[in-house]
């Protein structure tokens, strides 16, 4: 169990430079999740960590030890690839073991790890197959059990559920939190769902082009993103986001003009902005109201007409275009009959809007938000 500091990493392949700088400590014990864009760099990074590649700059600290220089077996540092990687011809066992026994590691010794590992991953039955002879979600357990037994500092996982089914990513998102809360090691995951992301992470660092937009606890992310990328990344669907002009620029607020003429003051610090700027302002989906009775509580509603309404049982989304043609998304739980077509109107809460300036930074807000309980 070990702290990582990464300090001012940088990779580049020849003229491409796909990490630009990044630096952030993981503490020990901590689970932190890297997302972010197909090619932002994240298993590059992870590479690194494990010792896989060579940054072109910048250090890695594990413990107390700076092992930018240090072999992957020397950092102590197991990582679990999304492809698993098992050795076809190898049983279980021997896949599990095979790492200890290249370590030289007492037979005695390996045995118990061994062991204890497959009863920790119910993995106990199936110790004498062939990996072509596992499900999925069993190989994958095979490939968490080969780097419990060498007992790492870390575990890096890069993307290690993204082959498995629906149901079976549920339940292995579950079982590797359980198995982080008995371990207690550092954990670094890497994944594209939004919500193993938010649900399993401590913290998420949030990658784009090689640079961190942003870390923090998952409900921070989603509560106060700091620029525009991280409002768009984090949450599904994805915040609304509107081109608006500001009308007024005050100690007070920032008032915009909303599709349709209609003014609204948003609750956030002025900053640089003056009248006639126009900036984005963005509001997420399920902070939308839809139909009379909720929009009571809305600071304003907009006229909208109805595209496409998804009902997925438990909620349901709603696309529409308001005046100018513009596209929102709403979702909200239960059911609303809606059809294509059907004139809706949508309710907004001036609170749970964000305005983000030019270079595409957050505006804070005056006041705590009041989020919906
Ligand atoms: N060996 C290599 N030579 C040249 N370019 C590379 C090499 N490995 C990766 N890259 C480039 O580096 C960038 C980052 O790749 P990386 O695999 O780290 O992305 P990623 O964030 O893991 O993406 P994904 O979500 O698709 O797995 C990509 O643009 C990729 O094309
Ligand atoms: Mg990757």
């Amino acid at each position: 169990m070990a702290q990582i500091r990464i300090e001012q990493i940088r990779k580049s392949y020849g003229p491409v430079a796909v990490l630009n700088g990044v630096s952030f400590s993981v503490e020990d014990g901590e689970f932190v999740v890297f997302v972010g864009p197909s090619g932002c760099g994240k298993t590059t990074l992870l590479r690194t960590i494990a010792g896989l590649e060579k940054p072109s700059g910048g250090r890695i600290v594990i413990g107390e030890d700076d092992v930018t220089a240090w072999p992957p077996a020397r950092r102590g540092v197991a990582m679990v690839f999304q492809s698993y990687a098992l050795y076809p011809h190898m049983t279980v066992v021997e896949n599990i073991a095979f790492g200890l026994k290249v370590a030289k590691v007492p037979q005695a010794e390996i045995d118990k790890r061994v062991k204890e590992a497959a009863a920790m991953l119910q993995i106990g039955h199936l110790l004498g197959r062939k990996p072509k002879e596992l499900s999925g979600g069993q190989r994958q357990r095979v490939a968490i059990g080969r780097s419990i037994v060498r007992q790492p500092r870390a575990f890096l996982f890069d993307e290690p559920l993204s082959n498995l089914d629906a149901e079976l990513r549920v339940q292995m998102r579950a079982e590797l939190v359980g198995l982080h809360e008995r371990l207690r090691s550092t954990m670094i995951y890497v994944t594209h769902d939004q919500v193993e992301a938010m649900t399993m992470a401590d913290r998420i660092v949030v990658l784009n082009a090689g640079r961190i937009e942003q870390i923090g606890a998952p409900l921070d992310l989603y509560r106060q993103p700091q620029n525009l990328f991280v409002a768009g990344f984090i949450g599904s669907p994805k915040m609304n986001f509107l081109k608006v002009k500001v009308v007024e620029a005050s100690t007070g607020g920032v008032a915009v003009e909303l599709p349709g003429a209609q003014h609204v003051s948003i609750p956030v610090e002025a900053g640089g902005l003056a009248k006639g700027d126009t900036v984005d302002l963005g509001v997420r989906p399920e902070h939308l109201h839809i139909g009379s009775a909720e929009n009571a509580a809305a600071d304003l509603t907009l006229p909208a007409t109805a595209q496409l309404v998804e009902h997925l049982g438990s909620e349901v989304l709603l696309h529409a275009s308001l005046a100018d043609g513009i596209s929102l998304v709403a979702r909200r739980a239960g059911d609303v009959m809606a059809g294509r077509g059907d004139a809706v109107s949508i309710g907004v809460n001036a609170d749970l809007c964000y305005l983000f300036d030019k270079d595409g930074r957050s505006l804070a807000p005056l006041r705590p938000r009041r989020f919906p309980q």
